[in-house]
C-alpha cells in the first residue's frame, strides 16, 4: 500500500466520519442538516454529494480515527490535522482538526475518490474565513479538480455543454433544480488542468459567474484561457447581488432554466458590448477596447470563427472590417 493509497484512505474515512454526523448525531442534525435544510437542500443531493459535519470540537476525527486504527500521520498529510508550529515554524507537538463545526463538502476527483474538502462555516458574522478548504496534498491539486465534474461528467456529455460556476452552494442548487451539467471552479481563477478536464467531456462552456463586479471581471479574465483551450464559451449574467444559487431559489428551477437559455450571450460578443460600452465615444478608449477584444478573437483557435468574431466586432464598433482585420494581423505579429 503506497503513500497515495493511504491518503485516500483516511479521506474516504473522514467523508464518511463527517456524513454520519451530520445524518446521526444531534449536533450534526441539528446545526449542519438544518442549515441545509434552510438552504434548500435535500436529503438526496446531501447523499449525491456525500455531504457531512465537523463537531465543533478540537480533536473529535483525530479522536475517532485512532480509536479506529488508523495511522495520524495520513491525517497530517492531507491536512484534516493540523500542526501546531512556533513563531519559528517548529512543531509544538499539538495537533487539532483543521474542520470544526462546519458543514463538509467532499472534493471528489473524476473517478469518485476524495481528494479534499470545502468547509463552510454556520456563524453569520464569523471573523473566521466563511470557507476553509485543504492544503495541496500529494492526492489534491486544486488547479486539477472541479468540484462537482464527479457527478456531472455524464450529464455535461449528453447535454454536450458544462456549465461552470464559482461555489459549491451553485453546483448543489443547479444540480437539484435538474440542471446536472455543472461545475464549480470554487472561487480561484480557472487554470489549464481544469479546462483540460472539461474539455474531455464537451465542447461548450457556459460561464455562470457571481452578478457582482468580481464575478465580471472573472469571467472576463477566464474566458480567454478556455477559448485558447478550443472551447466556445457563453457567459450567463446574473442581476447584482445574485449568484446562481441565490437566483434559482428565488425564480425556481423553470424561471431558471429559461433564464440561463434566453439570456446567454456569446463571450467574445458579450465582451465586445461591455467594452464598447464602457469606452463610449472616447477615440483612445475605443481603440484600447478594440484591440482588447482583438487579442481575445487570437485564442479561438478556429479560423472560420475568428473571422466571424471580427465581423460581429467590426460591427458593434462600427469600424470598418478591412481596417480591423489589419490591425488584427498587425497584433497576432507582434509578441504582446
Ligand atoms: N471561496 C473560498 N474561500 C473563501 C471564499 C470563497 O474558497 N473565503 C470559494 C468557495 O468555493 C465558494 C466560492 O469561492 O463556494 C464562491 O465564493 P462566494 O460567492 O463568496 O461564496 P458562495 O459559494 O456564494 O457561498 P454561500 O452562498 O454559502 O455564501
Ligand atoms: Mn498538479
Ligand atoms: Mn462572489
Ligand atoms: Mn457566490
Ligand atoms: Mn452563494
Amino acid at each position: 500500500q503506497n503513500e497515495r493509497d493511504s491518503q485516500f484512505i483516511v479521506s474516504d474515512y473522514a467523508k464518511n466520519h463527517f456524513h454520519r454526523l451530520l445524518l446521526n448525531s444531534d449536533e450534526g442534525m441539528s446545526i449542519g442538516y438544518g442549515y441545509l435544510k434552510e438552504r434548500g437542500l435535500n436529503l438526496s443531493t446531501i447523499q449525491t454529494f456525500e455531504l457531512g459535519y465537523s463537531l465543533d470540537s478540537w480533536d473529535d476525527l483525530m479522536k475517532a480515527a485512532e480509536t479506529a486504527g488508523y495511522d495520524k500521520k495520513y491525517f497530517e498529510k492531507t491536512g484534516l490535522t493540523v500542526i501546531k508550529t512556533d513563531d519559528q515554524g517548529k512543531d509544538t507537538g499539538r495537533r487539532y482538526d483543521r474542520f470544526r463545526g462546519r458543514v463538509m463538502f467532499p472534493i471528489h476527483n473524476i473517478s469518485g475518490r476524495v481528494v479534499g474538502f470545502g468547509a463552510r462555516t454556520l456563524k453569520r458574522d464569523d471573523k473566521m474565513a466563511k470557507y476553509l478548504n485543504s492544503p495541496e496534498s500529494e492526492i489534491y491539486h486544486k488547479s486539477d479538480v472541479l468540484y462537482g465534474l464527479f457527478q456531472a461528467r455524464q450529464a455535461i456529455r449528453t447535454e454536450e455543454v458544462c456549465y461552470l460556476v464559482e461555489g459549491y452552494l451553485d453546483v448543489l442548487s443547479l444540480y437539484q433544480g435538474g440542471i446536472k451539467n455543472v461545475v464549480a471552479s470554487s472561487g480561484t481563477s480557472l487554470t489549464e488542468g481544469q479546462i483540460r478536464l472539461i474539455k474531455r467531456y464537451a465542447d461548450n462552456v457556459t460561464v455562470l459567474y457571481d452578478g457582482d463586479a468580481a464575478g465580471i471581471k472573472a469571467s472576463l479574465r477566464g474566458t480567454d484561457l478556455l477559448l485558447e483551450g478550443g472551447l466556445n464559451v457563453r457567459v450567463v449574467l446574473f442581476p447584482d447581488g445574485d449568484d446562481p444559487d441565490s437566483y434559482i431559489r428565488k425564480v425556481g428551477d423553470q424561471r431558471f432554466a429559461e433564464y440561463i437559455e434566453t439570456k446567454s450571450q456569446d463571450f467574445i460578443s458579450f465582451k465586445t458590448t461591455l467594452v464598447a460600452r464602457e469606452a463610449s465615444n472616447d477615440p483612445v478608449k475605443k481603440a484600447e477596447a478594440i484591440r482588447d477584444v482583438l487579442h481575445s478573437i487570437a485564442k479561438v483557435p478556429d479560423a472560420i470563427k475568428r473571422q466571424v468574431f471580427l465581423q460581429q466586432t467590426s460591427a458593434t464598433f462600427g469600424i470598418d472590417e478591412q481596417v480591423l482585420i489589419t490591425e488584427y494581423n498587425k497584433l497576432v505579429k507582434s509578441p504582446t
